[in-house]
């Protein structure tokens, strides 16, 4: 039987602003996880997932405890999983195999976590193994890029590009990606508001603003990229305690995109009242995730503070170079 795997991941900067061509940092999460097993059989192609992931919903599929079975050949065109299985076959130029595939994934779905690039990710890899072909990072992550478009709608590529590479990426869109070194590992403690938020939709939002006043937006955009730049170079100067500012100035600026909420705010200013250093939104907003610089002295106290005020998840992760 073949297994793989694919990490979550965070955006620490620059989210929105990097549709617009400004930089963005994003780091691999491995606490949260996508799996793929592929097992000969003597059937077509048969999809089995959880319930959570969000395409047995769509088709009401064969129950067994609470997996649930899909044939391969029911999945409809536009259906990501479809895409992307069909997408890496047509590049092997192979046909479906006789075999189940299952997907399990312990990355909330619409969350800002990555879910649908790391069922992707973990997909092209498993087949790529049953195939026996050799993929490397810049190659999956165009294949996943492509299912990308079917969630998001006008997507960056972040979120393909760090969960394929599995590294800490700088990243500009349509240029050649920039992974970078942590010079000193730090912590994050990563907290979700429980609130499922499409990014297709606050992406959406910021573009409309973004046309009925152009001038505005350039300018919070051009702050999110001189924070994500100096953000960079403190995590390679050695220097991340410094990081907190710079993520309260990114989420002031992210409120003022209009993608945050109550939720997070609370979720941001719990974190700080308990000692963090910084805190802000994480990826599209408007619910989903929040991150928050610790310590080990203090990610106690903060884990504490943010489940108190409302958090469903609090997971603490350290941002190292290879993770
Ligand atoms: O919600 P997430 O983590 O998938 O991130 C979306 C990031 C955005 O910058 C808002 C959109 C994009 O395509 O980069």
């Amino acid at each position: 039987m073949i297994s793989e795997t694919a990490s979550g991941k965070i955006i620490l900067f620059g989210e929105h602003a990097v549709v617009y061509q400004r930089p963005a940092i994003a780091v691999p999460v491995s606490q949260v996880q996508a799996r793929v097993t592929i097992k000969k059989s003597k059937q077509p192609l048969t999809i089995q997932t959880s319930e959570v992931l969000p395409t047995p919903l769509r088709y009401g599929a064969l129950r067994e405890n609470s997996e649930v079975l899909i044939s391969y050949a029911d999945l409809r065109d536009d259906d990501p999983l479809k895409a992307i299985i069909q997408l890496t076959l047509r590049s092997f130029k192979v046909t479906p195999p006789h075999a189940t595939l299952t997907i399990h994934s312990t990355i909330p779905i619409a969350s800002g976590l990555g879910s649908g690039a790391a069922v992707s990710t973990a997909i092209v890899r498993a087949l790529a193994q049953y195939f026996k072909r050799d993929l490397d990072s810049a190659a999956i992550s165009s294949l996943v890029y492509e299912v990308e478009k079917i969630h998001h709608g006008t997507p960056s590529g972040i979120d393909n590009t760090v969960i394929a590479y599995g590294k800490p990426v700088y990243f500009v869109r349509g240029q050649p990606i920039e992974t970078f070194n942590v010079a000193r590992p730090f912590r994050l403690a990563i907290a979700d508001t429980g609130i499922q938020s499409p990014t297709k939709i606050a992406v959406g939002d910021v573009r409309a603003a973004w046309e009925a006043d152009k001038d505005r937006h350039e300018k919070i955009f051009d702050g999110c990229g001189a924070i994500t730049q100096q953000a960079r170079k403190l995590i390679e100067d050695g220097q991340p305690d410094q990081l907190g500012s710079l993520m309260n100035e990114n989420h002031k600026l992210l409120r003022e995109m209009g993608v945050s909420c109550p939720e997070l705010d609370d979720l941001v200013d719990a974190a700080t009242r308990a000692g963090a250093s910084g805190a802000k939104l994480s990826g599209g907003g408007r619910g989903g995730n929040m991150i928050a610089l610790v310590n080990e002295a203090n990610e106690g106290e903060v884990r504490e503070a943010l489940m108190g005020a409302g958090a469903k998840q609090v997971i603490i992760t350290t941002v190292t170079s290879d993770q």
